[in-house]
């Protein structure tokens, strides 16, 4: 803890930092190792994450600030479209814009459960059974970055400038309702990355039930769960599983 205060209810509002890999290094090593053939992805803000992409790639943000920022690098094509995804998948299809099914998505859009839902859902649907989706910020530390509203604040003080959200709700959500899909949670700092494959892009249910799904994430309380709770709902595991080729051609192939 900062300067040896003990804050209370830990497991409860908030448990100990992500011991894993930070999500961008987790992230480059899908790239290098899956090799994917196109990228997609829901938020790309400053660039970080859509660098690292060196296929065929789409990016979705309604306020990109790319400035100064390489993104480029060996993209082959590289299309970024100024839109919130909603608006994004209302009059487009990504097939058509990467020449081809989507292998590799990472959705860090909009931090809301229902948003998080309706980008997994759009995404699904054009990607093929092996590709992967990966999902940011679903495994909060501390209650406050998890709050619908961002608060800038933080029970231990260090994290009162991170906002994960209530996306915490779709993986939950995907975990109890998608049993065929293959859903591996890791613990990469700061705020956990959420990685899908064994997907179904001609399932309906999700978006069938969405109403119903989005009454049925929002009753979830993160306070009386405990944060503890969901990390063993989610059976977070330590990135140290996928660090290397092999361990990630253990789980995921293209
Ligand atoms: C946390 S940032 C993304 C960070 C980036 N992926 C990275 O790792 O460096 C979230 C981004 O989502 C964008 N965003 C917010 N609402 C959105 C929406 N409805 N659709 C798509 N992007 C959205 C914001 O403009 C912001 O740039």
């Amino acid at each position: 803890l900062d300067q040896g205060i003990t804050a209370p209810d830990e497991g409860r509002l908030w448990v100990r930092d992500h011991a894993g890999d930070p999500y961008l290094k987790v992230l480059e090593r899908f790239h290098i190792h899956l090799q994917p053939n196109t990228y997609f992805e829901v938020g790309c803000d400053r660039g970080a994450s859509l660098a690292l992409a060196q296929c065929a790639s789409l990016a979705v943000d309604p306020q990109p600030r790319l400035d100064g920022v390489s993104v480029i690098g060996s993209k082959p094509v590289f299309t970024l479209c100024r839109k919130t995804s909603d608006a994004f998948f209302a009059a487009h299809d990504p097939k058509t814009m990467l020449g081809g099914p989507i292998d590799m998505a990472f959705l860090d859009g909009m931090h809301w459960c229902e948003f998080l839902l309706r980008d997994f859902i759009n995404t699904e649907r054009h990607c093929r059974r092996n590709s992967v989706i990966l999902l940011h910020d679903c495994l909060p530390v501390e209650q406050p970055m998890a709050e619908r509203v961002f608060t800038g604040t933080s029970i231990r003080g260090h994290h009162s400038q991170s906002w994960a959200g209530d996306v915490w709700r779709t993986a939950l959500l995907l975990k109890r309702r998608r049993p065929d899909l293959q859903i591996d949670s890791y613990d990469s700092g700061p705020t956990g990355l959420v990685c899908i494959t064994n997907l179904d892009p001609r399932s309906t249910l999700l978006s069938d039930n969405y109403a119903l799904y989005v009454q049925e994430m929002l009753a979830e309380n993160l306070d009386t769960m405990g944060i503890d709770a969901l990390f063993a709902a989610m059976q977070v595991e330590s990135t140290a599983t996928i660090q290397d080729r092999q361990g990630i051609s253990k789980r995921y192939w293209l």
